[in-house]
């Protein structure tokens, strides 16, 4: 067998929020073609890490109080207890923000800069005069030009779907702070990505990629290529310009030569040859997982700028599609946006990935997780035909031969069948066709089934005299349940490895020319995989909308009066910013029956407030009234906007929540919350 050098990459994840089951489709689909690889015995390594820069991470630590350095190091260590748990088994985990990174993102930029791929200019953008940040559009909302919902983000309308610049969205605000933005100059960093036309044209066209990412990307080729802006305005979470004090790297630019920081932190680690896998004239294989929203920046940013910077560039992109739920795109409302997590603690992790393998292609359609689907393929595939088989026959040979196989194979010519199978079944795995290896696999357990339904060894065993063709049929059984095993090892390695150890063998490599296990001596058979329940489908669902309530419950409705149990320090009193403010407008939230939306003027500057306060007034009451908010609360992003404040409010809840003056019958001694 050829021991060919890989390296494979899944897409760096952001580190401000938690792994989900749309980002598991990509990282098993990686640790499958990973698992398969070494199985082959050739050398390959599998880097990923936390994509821990840029704004939004930025401004999440500061909404929870503590530095962007503590929030990453948490939140990596949660997506790799995820990843492990899910059997995504990585050589080396790492994260963008690490020395290596940020000596790799300087050599390179400094490279394209010195061959004349990077020039400056002055740009005019959003800028938010409270925060003192210039805001992308992400960050700015209003309302929209076309149909006037409010609190629209960005450059595009989730009411009615127009599409539209963020200059044009009516009394636009900074959703960080609400203040007006006004208009900024600055100066910005550019990579002259035209000057790569001719060299991403041959590469495009050069066997790197999918037919259908080759298409999409001859358009953008087609349609001329512009300078992409590689620089971001402090305050940024990222890394300064060597030579722009002030100005960072976008965090688009350190996130993919994150792949070759966290390399080189392995070879560090281990005694590998760096040069070896990225110089120029590399024999290594390198290959990236990812998903189909961001091709642009793997398949014309990154080689260009691997090109330009003297590096080699990537074997292939090989993109993948979407995760839908039930048919519809992940909803949290629905519950249908699962985490990891939560699914950990409630399903058996291998029933993903054996349903993930086997809807996968190497195509970038879209893939559907169909609960319904999931828990019939699980149970009857691997349940009732490839562990079925090892329990049929493991009962005899425990019992009647001492958990020893027979020393001579019933049916030579079936076994020579599976293991001739290791051929189609190994190309289906390396062209990323799981399905069509899955159903391949599958169709060899139906064979096996059928050799035991036709042996019958449940009558054999009644019969006097038959204790020989017993002991061959149940050996045979076995043998081919260990050639099943090992065919979905990269799948589902747990299951796998029990499989080996029940049987008493070593870890298998992929079978070309296996021999029969005969006259061995195999362990007592523990059940190896159990039915999907319904129920706990039902239970994930359930938790991932209360996920949802917990983060989004209204936090101005007060639902009952506490005795007092903690005291707070006087300093804490202070950080509050109490203010008296005058309710301008007050909405009903559609879909909400709780929720009240209030515009609020606290004297500088106009807030949006939602508040838990329907079941007590109706907006008519409360227009022209003055109430108490808490100014200096962090913003809040609900399911139903976001929040930019809090209103201030006494009662046990229901009909009794105060917010207004006494005359509304708030009284002394009531506390205030
Ligand atoms: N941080 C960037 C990637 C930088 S790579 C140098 C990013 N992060 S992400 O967390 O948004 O996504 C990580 C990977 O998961 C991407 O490849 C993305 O396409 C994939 N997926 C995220 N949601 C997904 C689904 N719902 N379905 C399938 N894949 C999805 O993008
Ligand atoms: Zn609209």
């Amino acid at each position: 067998m050829s021991d060919r050098k890989i390296l494979v990459t899944s897409a760096l994840p952001y580190a401000n929020g938690p792994i989900h089951l749309g980002h598991l489709v990509e990282y098993i689909q990686t640790d499958i073609w990973v698992r398969f690889q070494k199985q082959r015995g050739n050398s390959c390594y599998f880097v990923c890490a936390d994509d821990t820069h840029g704004t939004p991470i930025m401004l999440k630590a500061d909404r929870e109080g503590i530095t962007p350095e503590q929030l990453i190091a948490q939140v990596g260590k949660e997506h790799l207890a995820d990843f492990t748990e899910f059997g995504v088994a990585f050589d080396n985990y790492h994260s963008t923000h690490s020395e290596e990174n940020k000596a790799y993102s300087t050599l390179i930029y400094e490279r394209l800069r010195d061959a004349g791929h990077i020039s400056s200019r002055t740009i005019t953008q959003a800028f938010d005069p409270v925060k003192n940040m210039f805001l992308s559009d992400r960050f700015i909302k209003g309302e929209c030009p076309k149909c006037g919902a409010v609190d629209q983000y960005g450059d595009s309308c989730e009411a009615c779907g127009a599409t539209y610049s963020p200059t044009e969205l009516k009394n636009a605000v900074s959703a960080i702070s609400g203040a007006k933005p006004i208009p900024k100059d600055s100066v910005h960093y550019f990579f002259d990505l035209a000057n790569f036309t001719d060299m991403l044209r041959d590469w495009t066209n050069a066997g790197h990629l999918q037919a259908e990412v080759r298409n999409k990307l001859a358009e953008w080729l087609d349609g001329g290529l512009q300078q992409w802006d590689i620089s971001r305005d402090a305050p940024y979470f990222g890394f300064e310009i060597p030579d722009a004090p002030g100005k960072y790297f976008y965090v688009w630019l350190d996130a993919p030569i994150g792949y070759m920081a966290s390399f080189k932190n392995l070879c560090d680690k281990q005694g590998l040859d760096f040069n070896e896998f990225w110089s120029k004239n590399s024999d290594a294989e390198l290959y990236h997982f990812i998903g189909k929203d961001i091709i642009y920046f793997h398949a014309l940013f990154w080689p260009a700028m691997l090109s330009g910077a003297h590096f080699r560039t990537p074997s292939a992109i090989f993109a993948h599609g979407f995760l839908t739920v039930n048919g519809e795109k992940m909803s949290k409302s629905r519950g249908t946006f699962i985490t990891a997590r939560t699914y950990l603690e409630h399903l058996n992790p291998e029933y993903l990935r054996y349903y993930f393998a086997a809807k996968l292609s190497a195509g970038v359609d879209d893939i559907d997780l169909n609960f319904d689907d999931f828990s019939q393929r699980v149970n009857s595939d691997l349940v009732g035909k490839v562990v079925n088989i090892a329990s049929r026959c493991s009962g005899f040979i425990a019992k009647r031969f001492d958990n020893r196989l027979a020393e001579q194979c019933s049916e030579p010519a079936l076994f020579q069948d599976f293991v001739n199978a290791n051929q189609p079944i190994a190309e289906f795995y390396e062209a990323r066709e799981f399905g069509k290896a899955m159903r391949e696999i599958m169709a060899l357990a139906d064979k096996a089934n059928q050799y035991i339904d036709e042996k019958k060894p449940w009558l054999i065993a009644k019969e006097v005299g038959k204790d020989q063709e017993l002991h061959d049929v149940c050996t045979m059984g076995l043998n081919l349940f260990r050639l099943l095993a090992v065919y979905l090892k990269p799948v589902i390695p747990v299951l796998a490895e029990n499989a080996e150890s029940f049987l008493n063998i070593a870890s298998q490599a992929w079978p070309i020319g296996a021999q029969p296990l005969l006259n061995h001596a195999i362990n007592d058979f523990k059940p190896l995989m159990t039915r999907v329940e319904a129920n706990k489908i039902t239970a994930i669902v359930e938790a991932s909308k209360e996920n949802l309530e917990k983060t989004a419950a209204p936090s101005s409705t007060i639902k009952k009066f506490e005795t007092i149990a903690n005291t707070i320090e006087f300093d804490d009193f202070a950080k509050l910013d109490l203010r008296i403010a005058k309710i301008i407008k007050a909405d009903h939230v559609e879909g909400s029956d709780k929720l009240l939306q209030l515009t609020v003027d606290i004297g500088d500057e106009t807030r949006n407030i939602l508040a838990g306060i329907k079941s007590a007034y109706a907006p008519e009451d409360l227009e022209g009234k003055l109430t108490l908010v808490i100014a200096n609360l962090a913003p809040r992003k609900m399911r139903f906007g976001c929040s930019e404040g809090m209103v201030l409010a006494a009662g046990p809840g229901g009909k009794d929540i105060w917010i207004l003056s006494p005359d509304q019958g708030a009284v002394a001694g009531l506390r205030v919350k």
